[in-house]
């Protein structure tokens, strides 16, 4: 046989999901990757029923249906301040996974370089790799995970340096970007000419008193930055694979081309269905906020219970656990060892950081309370591992 491609070579399979596997065969409670164990809002699934029986069932527009699409520029300005053209900048993809990995196509060549904060979302090593993009990587340094704008923009003023990639609110460190820092990374992002991509899964899941800040709103980012967002987490249906890119129109036509020949379109019937929930008004996103916030609570106070040492997290649904006094060389190990001895599958740190940081496990906690209890009795257990 001949050899494989190199650029598939270059990162490994999924650690989250890898850890997904593990979880299940010891029967751990999965805290790992993170999708929520509760169902989507009723209006959405009666919807589906409804498209069920009435279609749409055949392709639809590549970029996306068109009220879905009209639903989506709606929902941008309302949240954003910004007027978005659902017929020129916005396609609609699988997920915010497929919108990251056409976002990077579209900008990077070959030899092209991108800017990364450390840690990451596992995603964009690999979404790099296959763009042809080598990443650079800037240090959030824990526990309060804040970057040194010194050398921010170091890494920014390379000259092959295209663009750089902002998860906000952040997984999985759960940092929310302020204003001030934003504004830094802007002010680079202007100086040095370079696109800013975002990844905004989890716009609507923010707790008190953070605040989210589209990086599109500030002084003359718009025209360079390139949102990638989801249903996933907003709506609760991690499995209908529905995200989107907003951006110019000029980066947005070479997305098009990049999603139709990739995946060719989303679910006609799950875009349909979807459309419901981009209709709920604003009470939707603070009863959002506020199971969410109540969940992080549940969660947080009973690591604190137990003795955990971990950063509170401003967004997101995830929380970062300091292992280091249990005397661990490999927080790998550590996951195998918390889902067969102690029955909580979490996902170690180390593959969100680019530096050898081996001291972090992830939880998630997008789920039930009877799901987060079960799991925080079993940590009451915690200290059996350390050595
Ligand atoms: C930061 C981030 N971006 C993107 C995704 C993937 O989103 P989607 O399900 O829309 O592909 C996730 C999922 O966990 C995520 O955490």
């Amino acid at each position: 046989m001949k050899d494989l491609s190199i650029r598939t070579s270059e990162f490994t399979d999924s650690v989250i999901r890898r850890m997904t596997r593990v979880s299940n065969q010891y029967g751990a409670v999965n805290l790992s990757q993170g999708f929520p164990d509760f169902d989507p809002p009723k209006e959405i699934t009666d919807r589906l029923a409804e498209v069920a029986g009435q279609g749409p069932h055949q392709y639809a527009l590549t970029w996306g249906a068109q009220n879905f699409r009209e639903s989506l520029a709606k929902k941008q300005e309302h949240f954003s301040g910004q007027k978005t053209d659902p017929n020129t900048e916005i396609v609609v993809t699988c997920g915010g996974t497929e919108a990251m990995m056409a976002a990077m196509m579209s900008v990077c060549n070959p030899g092209d370089q991108v800017v990364i904060f450390s840690p990451f979302y596992e995603n964009y090593g690999a979404d790099a790799i296959l763009s042809g993009a080598e990443p650079i990587y800037v240090p959030l340094n824990p526990p309060a995970f804040t970057f040194d704008a010194d050398v921010l923009e170091n890494a920014l003023k390379q000259p092959k340096v295209k663009a750089l990639i902002l998860c906000n609110p952040s997984n999985p460190c759960g940092k929310v970007f302020t204003y001030d820092e934003l504004k830094v990374i802007a002010d680079l992002a202007i100086k040095y000419d370079i696109f800013v991509i975002t990844d905004e899964v989890y716009e609507h899941i923010i707790y008190e008193p953070y605040k989210h800040v589209y990086m599109s709103t500030l002084p003359g980012m718009r025209e360079r930055t390139i949102i990638c967002s989801s249903l996933s987490k907003t709506y609760s249906i991690t499995g209908w694979r529905l995200g989107y890119v907003i951006a110019n129109p000029e980066v947005i036509d070479r997305v098009k081309k990049v999603h139709d020949f990739l995946t060719v379109g989303a679910a006609a019937p799950l875009m349909e269905a979807a459309n419901t929930g981009l209709q709920f008004g604003d009470a939707y996103y603070k009863e959002l906020q506020n199971h969410y916030t109540h969940m992080k609570n549940l969660f947080v106070n009973g690591l604190k219970n137990i003795g955990l040492t971990f950063t509170e997290p401003q967004g997101a649904y995830y929380v970062m656990v300091d292992i280091s006094e249990y005397g661990y060389a490999s927080d790998e190990q550590f996951c195998i060892d918390l889902a067969s001895k102690v029955g909580v599958g979490a996902v170690p740190g180390s593959s969100f950081f680019k530096e050898p940081i081996h001291d972090y496990i992830r939880f998630h906690f997008a789920k039930k309370d009877e799901t987060l209890n079960a799991a925080l009795e079993r940590l009451a257990d915690i200290k059996k591992l350390k050595r």
